[in-house]
């Protein structure tokens, strides 16, 4: 009797606490040390609502995301490791800001004021996310941790050196992270000085599962991108240059469609979704991307600046990679939705640009935006 009591009252207990409004505010935490010995920190920022992000200063990654469920039930709802080390020993971007250039420039080679660069090359024939050390791989500054009236503010900086990874210019680039107390979501802005033209795209990597992190795959997940066209792309993901549409394709997300329900139709190898989308319109902010889990009711909404965006279906994960809690996260276990402008750019004329001059100033913007929804 004694046992039912108790057991009763946790759950209304528990129930409160869903639904109850959480002291807000930003925790740190020291996370350990990087190979070189730099210290690395924690921060957790807790919003009214009791939704929790975790993001470390290795890398600007994104750890953790307590996101609430129709119950009002939190789940971690991003793939991560549970320490440093996890990080340390490799891992396929997870969480992590992306720079100085997101995705695949082609041979890791480009021409700027006549001047030929050469990058490393780190995947196949061609340069991806910033080359061997990019900006997912590197301790980045705090400049700010402070709760204002409407939001938690993580400002993270990081200076790249004129010639690191083969890029010219020393580029100080800003990213803030903010989480508004009242609304579930995370606000991400990203700025950028150089003092010699370079390339620049900066983006999040975050892998997301609706249902949980540990939660399986998201193939049953519905997805809908504000796209009618995409970027053609060779074997190795360079793009042709081509605008294709999406009509007729599985690549046609512009109805809300399980994100599984035409990934059997796709070709290589891994198969699955490893494609960039033409966001309409291409200037502006705009909504890009809305993904539905039918079994939490946890709807994320993703807004974003930026001309493209990346989605990518996890195809690459092959449960080597032991995750938060001992997970195992196998071939589409999370997806992610990389706000950028497209692969490549760089040797495409009829793209939108992507050099940085001295003179300017590279902002972007992209929001998570999470919520409840019944279909
Ligand atoms: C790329 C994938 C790559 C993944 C992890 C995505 O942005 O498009 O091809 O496997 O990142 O590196």
């Amino acid at each position: 009797m004694r046992i039912i009591c108790f057991t009763i009252a946790s759950i209304i207990l528990m129930n409160a606490g869903a639904f109850a409004q959480t002291k807000a505010g930003i925790e740190k935490r020291p996370f350990g040390k990087t190979t070189e010995g730099e210290p690395v920190d924690l921060y957790i920022l807790t919003n009214a609502n009791g939704m929790k992000t975790k993001i470390m200063t290795f890398g600007g990654i994104v750890t953790e995301l307590w996101a609430p469920d129709r119950d009002g039930k939190l789940a971690d709802v991003v793939l991560g490791h549970d320490n440093l080390k996890g990080y340390l020993d490799g891992h396929p971007y997870f969480g992590a800001l992306v720079g100085r250039y997101a995705n695949r420039i082609a041979k890791g080679k480009f021409t700027l004021d006549g001047k030929e660069y050469t990058l490393a090359v780190n995947n196949g024939p061609n340069a991806l996310h910033g080359g061997k050390r990019g900006f997912d791989k590197v301790v980045w500054k705090v400049d700010k941790a402070e709760m204002t009236d409407k939001a938690l503010v993580l400002q993270l900086s990081y200076v790249s050196k004129d010639g690191e990874e083969g890029y010219p210019g020393t580029l100080t680039s800003t990213v803030t992270y903010s989480v508004p107390l009242n609304s579930n979501e995370v606000r991400i802005d990203y700025s950028a000085t150089t003092d010699k033209a370079t390339p620049v795209n900066l983006t999040n990597h975050s892998y997301f599962n609706l249902a949980g992190h540990d939660k399986g795959d998201i193939l049953g997940q519905e997805l809908t991108i504000n796209a009618e066209e995409y970027t053609l792309a060779d074997d190795t993901l360079i793009p042709t240059g081509k605008i294709s549409p999406v009509k007729g394709t599985p690549f046609d997300f512009t109805q809300s469609t399980p994100i599984g329900k035409r990934i059997g139709e796709l070709k290589g190898e891994p198969a699955g979704y490893d494609l960039n989308y033409v966001l309409r319109p291409g200037k502006g902010f705009k909504l890009a991307a809305r993904v539905f889990d039918p079994k939490s009711g946890r709807e994320l909404k993703v807004f974003t600046t930026e001309p493209g965006i990346q989605f990518y279906s996890g195809n690459f994960l092959d449960g080597k990679d032991k995750g938060k809690g001992g997970a195992v996260y196998k071939k589409h276990a999370g997806f992610c939705l990389e706000a950028q402008h497209f692969p490549d750019s760089v040797n495409q004329k009829n793209f939108p640009p992507v050099i940085l001059k001295p003179d300017a100033v590279y902002s972007q913007t992209t929001v998570y935006n999470f919520s409840i929804a019944a279909k």
